[in-house]
């Protein structure tokens, strides 16, 4: 499962989930089945960027007890291995669509009949945001080289970092206190100036609980979410995808990898504008070429983990 993330709206994470799992579907000698679904309710656009007319069904029947797993409401697009599953459109009355059925739809992502399920997720920090994240075994973070990206992107992996060690040491209550205490205590007026980024709160969970070091050690270490940075013009702006992983990694202590940058270019709301998917349209274009490498990789990282 790929989760593509990071935060701030209007970044490209559609975009990227969109090309990426065209890129998976197409991939030449091998013949790997694709399902994108559109977890961004409310906000859905995915069919758009796939280059699909409106679906016929949506999550919210699935969601809703209509359809009976993922596979029943997934729609067929041009390119024959990819499917896709429509975000849900007519949900505005709805305060929270998926909060007692959560667990049911993680089930039937993991249930999907396919070799890669690619999640588009939705702007954001909201829990069930975080966990659908988690599900990816490669976490995808787009970003876009402006503060706002960059801070949102931040805070994103900062909040799912809180939520998955609050989520595995849930049965250490002293733990779960320890690390809550250390946010929400009021800091006082020296501490105020003081470091309270997650390494630090780390290093210090870590002397207060011996044992749990290794376990620390391995979420900090091995979970590594790969960084794409969008809509770059020029070189020095590529620049900033390493600047952005080497702040993650000095306050946060999470080891990150670079997937790469994409270019601006204006051809990507031409495709949408002709109703095609940014790798039909333009084939040749380093844009797609990088979705097709980054797919490349992706394989071969899931084959030899
Ligand atoms: N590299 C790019 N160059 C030009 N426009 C882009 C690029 N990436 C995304 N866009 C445009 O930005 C808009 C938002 O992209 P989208 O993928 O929907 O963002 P998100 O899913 O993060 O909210 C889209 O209309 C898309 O056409
Ligand atoms: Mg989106």
């Amino acid at each position: 499962m790929v989760a593509v993330g990071g935060g701030k709206g209007g970044v490209g994470k559609s975009f990227v989930a969109a090309n990426l799992a065209l890129a998976l579907a197409r991939r030449e000698a091998v013949t790997d089945r694709v399902v994108a679904v559109d977890l961004d309710f409310g906000g859905s656009n995915l069919n758009l960027l796939l280059g699909e007319p409106l679906p016929r069904a949506e999550l919210g029947d699935f969601l809703d007890g209509r359809a009976p797993d993922l596979d029943a409401i997934a729609q067929p697009t041009r390119v024959e291995r990819l499917r896709y599953v429509a975000g849900t459109f007519d949900m505005v009355t709805a305060v929270d669509p998926i909060r007692d059925r959560k667990l049911d739809l993680v089930r039937a992502l993991v249930g999907l009949d396919a070799r890669w399920v690619v999640l588009d997720l939705p702007a954001g920090s909201a829990p069930s945001t975080l966990d659908f994240f988690f599900l990816g075994d490669v976490k995808m973070v787009v970003l876009n080289p402006e503060e706002t990206a960059f801070s949102n992107a931040y805070g994103f992996l900062k909040n799912y970092l809180l939520r998955r060690l609050l989520t595995e040491f849930r049965d250490r209550p002293e733990v779960v206190a320890f690390i809550l205490g250390w946010y929400r205590e009021e800091p006082s007026p020296e501490e105020r100036r003081a470091d309270r980024s997650v390494t630090t709160m780390a290093t210090a969970l870590a002397e207060e609980f011996p044992p749990l070091r290794a376990e620390l050690d391995g979420i900090l270490r091995d979970d590594t979410p790969l960084l794409v940075l969008n809509r770059t013009r020029g070189r020095r702006e590529a620049a900033y995808l390493d600047r952005f992983r080497g702040v993650v990694e000095t306050h946060l202590g999470l080891a990150c990898r670079t997937l790469g940058v994409i270019p601006e270019d204006r051809r990507v709301r031409q495709a949408v504008r002709d109703g095609k998917p940014f790798l039909v349209a333009y084939p040749r274009h380093r844009i797609a070429r990088g979705f097709e490498e980054w797919a490349e990789r992706l394989s071969l990282r899931a084959r030899i983990p």
